[in-house]
């Protein structure tokens, strides 16, 4: 995903732009650019790298006007390059666009418009729509008629903003976010409140097929038919300005700290809303769990707790794969979504098929005015604060204390959350800094990386393998403890390295069996337990806790140790290559 915005106003539009894709840079983080429009000119500059980079290199912030639009890419059509980068504009100059989403017929318009002789500079998707929208626009001479007759032509997923030569700005969204800022004498317009957030905490949260122009200082809003809407103007919540590392070196590790504070706060001011959720999910036949990487191990712990505790049966699905097995899903079930961003396309869409079967569902999102929160029946706030890095950390940790919240409701008093014990835990855990790097330094030029874990802290072990390769681009597996000797242990040798999550519970014994028998093969071990073994090269100790703090306080040496190889190995913890914090396109 990409992020866009647009500004309008009476202040000079670069610098506020530059700013707005900062705080949004964690959406796509491989080119940046930025145009303005003064004096019925369009001024474009964009370039590959970080925006503080870029605007280093070619000063985005100083381009004149006090229209412009701005863009962070998350490549998906065409390489990492200067020219792919956007702002693009159309072949006559006198329009500029920036774009999030995927136009999925851009081949048929591109080839359509380069027979009405438009030339294509980009390998992009996105410049169609430039070019489009000029041809639109020269046919129909005013900026509305020509987005009706541009959004009827395009497929696929979007939200762009164009700026016209004439100072008009235009926007429209089709299942991609697009949030208008509202300030004193000022618009505007982005993929996400922290775009505009310093400026004004009033905003307007645009509607599916619904496009805007500003002209003139007028807001309009209208529909895809040109038809005036009405739309509310909401406040939201100054916890989202909070997006400041203060004395910490990166975001990610900003975030991990703060869990023995962020694990209070699940769940927190939606007790009504844990209560109907527990009464759907008591009445429903079926009920499945959905959610797209970090947040779909979440869905296995869940399966798991509820199975454990509530005695309730329930499916996890990996949100990209619940089209494939739509068929099997009953009617008027029950669908638990869970998402950090509440945008992630992908869940969306798994929604949006659940919906459709007359499903009810309920959302754990940390993003309560996202797309997700608005398509749901019961929304509950995972209440972590802005989460920036892009590799998950306090909000897995805040979704298990949600799922916890839930269970809590649905047992009647015969399961409890030891919350000071959990924060304390993790506290001590944070109090092991030296330590993890010391072994992150050691592992940190491996090529294979197995984690195991046997029945709740297996799902532990998968999100521990997402969370070594996320940020230190190692390989790395999670295995559940018993299948070790039906296959994996084949690749145990001295090159391997093993963490064993291993906490002294009902799976204790089995898994240190495992463990002997992977030392035995050569390979290097970390125990991650509150039980210190010989067996282990490494011993990584966790406080000694009831069995529902085990989950969560295993979790966070594995942040840490990979936050630290990530370091080690000069990586961007903040900013992994290749990845965005949520992904909207399928
Ligand atoms: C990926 C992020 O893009 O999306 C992961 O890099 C995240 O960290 C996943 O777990 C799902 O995101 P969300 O917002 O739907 O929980």
């Amino acid at each position: 995903m990409c992020s866009i915005i647009g500004y309008y106003g009476d202040e000079i539009a670069a610098p506020l732009i530059v700013k707005g894709l900062k705080r949004m840079e964690y959406r796509g983080y491989d080119s940046v650019g930025v145009a303005t429009e003064s004096n019925s000119q369009i001024q474009l500059k964009k370039g590959v790298g970080k925006v503080a980079e870029v605007n280093f290199n070619i000063q985005l912030d100083t381009l004149p006007g006090k229209v412009g639009i701005g863009h962070t890419r998350w490549a998906t059509h065409g390489k990492v390059t200067d020219v792919n980068a956007h702002p693009h504009s159309s072949n006559s100059g006198k329009l500029a666009i920036v774009h999030n989403g995927i136009i999925d017929n851009f081949e048929q318009l591109k080839k359509e418009l380069e027979r009405d002789g438009y030339v294509f500079k980009s390998e992009t998707d996105s410049e169609v729509i430039a070019n489009l929208l000029q041809k639109n626009y020269e046919s129909v001479k005013n900026v509305k008629n020509a987005i009706i007759k541009t959004v009827l032509e395009l497929k696929g997923h979007y939200a762009f903003v164009a700026m016209f030569e004439d100072g008009q700005l235009a926007a429209a969204k089709f299942h991609e976010p697009l949030i208008v800022g509202v300030g004193k004498n000022s618009y505007f317009l982005s993929s996400d409140v922290l775009g505009f957030i310093e400026q004004t905490d009033n905003a307007i949260y645009i509607e599916n097929g619904n496009f805007i122009i500003i002209d003139k200082g007028k807001l309009q809003i209208l529909d895809f038919n040109g038809k005036s809407i009405k739309q509310e103007i909401v406040q939201i919540s100054r916890e989202f300005a909070d997006v400041y590392k203060g004395d910490y070196a990166h975001f990610t590790l900003k975030e991990i700290s703060e869990q023995p504070d962020t694990i209070f706060k699940a769940g927190e001011n939606t007790k009504d809303a844990i209560n109907n959720a527990a009464n759907y999910i008591k009445n429903s036949n079926n009920i499945y769990i959905t959610g797209s990487g970090t947040s779909y191990n979440a869905a296995l712990i869940a399966k798991q707790v509820l199975a454990k505790y509530a005695k309730i049966k329930t499916d996890a699905i990996i949100s990209s794969e619940l089209r494939f097995s739509s068929d099997t899903i009953e009617p008027n079930s029950t669908l638990i979504a869970i998402s950090q961003s509440g945008e992630s396309a992908d869940i969306l869409n798994a929604v949006n098929i659940m919906k459709k079967i007359n499903c009810k569902v309920i959302s754990i999102v940390n993003s309560l005015t996202s797309s997700l929160a608005r398509e749901s029946d019961i929304i509950i706030g995972m209440n972590c604060g802005p989460e920036i890095g892009v590799a998950a950390t306090k909000s897995f940790t805040s979704q298990i204390m949600t799922i916890y919240k839930i269970t809590e409701e649905l047992c009647n008093g015969t399961f409890e959350i030891n919350y000071k014990e959990i924060s304390e835990s993790i506290s001590k855990i944070l109090e092991n800094h030296d330590q993890i790097r010391h072994i992150a330094r050691e592992m940190k030029d491996v090529s294979d990386i197995y984690v195991l874990g046997r029945g709740i802290h297996y799902p532990i072990a998968i999100e521990s393998a997402l969370k070594l390769k996320e940020l230190t681009y190692i390989h790395a597996e999670g295995i559940p403890g018993g299948e070790l000797k039906h296959g994996p242990l084949a690749l145990m040798d001295s090159n391997a390295f093993v963490i064993i999550i291993n906490p002294n519970d009902s799976t204790y014994s089995d898994t240190l069996m495992s463990a002997r028998e992977i030392r035995a093969r050569g390979a290097k071990i970390i125990g991650i337990s509150d039980e210190k073994s010989d067996i282990y090269d490494y011993w990584i100790e966790i406080p000694k806790t009831s069995e529902t703090t085990y989950p969560i306080s295993e979790t966070i040496p594995i942040q840490l140790l990979s936050y630290y190889a990530a370091i080690e190995k000069d990586a961007d913890p903040d900013y992994p290559r290749n990845l965005a914090k949520s992904v909207t396109v399928m």
